[in-house]
């Protein structure tokens, strides 16, 4: 295990340093925005983990839901300093326990499939998206058409 780890996974918003979540976001290469837009998507959302080595924001997740049928997953992101170590993992199987027995849907980055394929999710034959900015998702390799 790497160094001495005092990791803390936090179920709530509260007392969140919003500026933490595009921070690192941003490390990992993921889409991000100005903080106060991230406050409130992690506020509208059903469910939220943050992860803390001792104070330092390391990895995070959220999920929106109907709460009864079906959920989704987003933002799921761990520092590549902590990748490897099950961080990724306790973030999705958290998130997923707020719902059980929902359909969970995501769209994985390009290259993290075999990550959620560990997780026990399939690919789907037909999933479809529209999204707000298809050029960048088209670069980012996420559309096939
Ligand atoms: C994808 C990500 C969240 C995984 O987090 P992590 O803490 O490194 O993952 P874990 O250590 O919990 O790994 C769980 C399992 O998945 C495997 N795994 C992790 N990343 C993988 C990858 N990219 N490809 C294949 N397997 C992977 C691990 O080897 C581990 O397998 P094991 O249980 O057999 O040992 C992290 O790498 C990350 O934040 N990446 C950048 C942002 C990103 O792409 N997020 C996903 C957006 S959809």
């Amino acid at each position: 295990m790497k160094r001495n780890l005092n990791l803390i996974y936090k179920e709530s918003i509260d007392d969140i340093d919003w500026k933490e979540v595009p921070r690192l976001l941003e490390l990992v290469g993921m889409g991000f925005t100005d903080a106060e837009k991230h406050r409130i998507s992690f506020e509208n959302s059903f469910a939220a983990v943050f992860v803390f080595d001792t104070e330092k924001m390391i990895g995070l997740g959220r999920l929106i839901s109907d709460g009864i049928r079906q959920s989704a997953l987003y933002d799921i992101a761990v520092d590549p300093e902590y990748q490897g170590y099950g961080v990724g993992r306790r973030i999705v199987e958290l998130l997923i326990n707020k719902t059980p027995g929902c359909n969970f849907i995501l769209y994985a980055s390009p290259g993290k499939e075999d990550f959620y394929r560990k997780l026990n999710f399939r690919k789907m034959k037909t999933g479809m998206a529209l999204f707000a900015d298809p050029h960048r998702m088209s670069d980012g390799g996420f559309i096939e058409e």
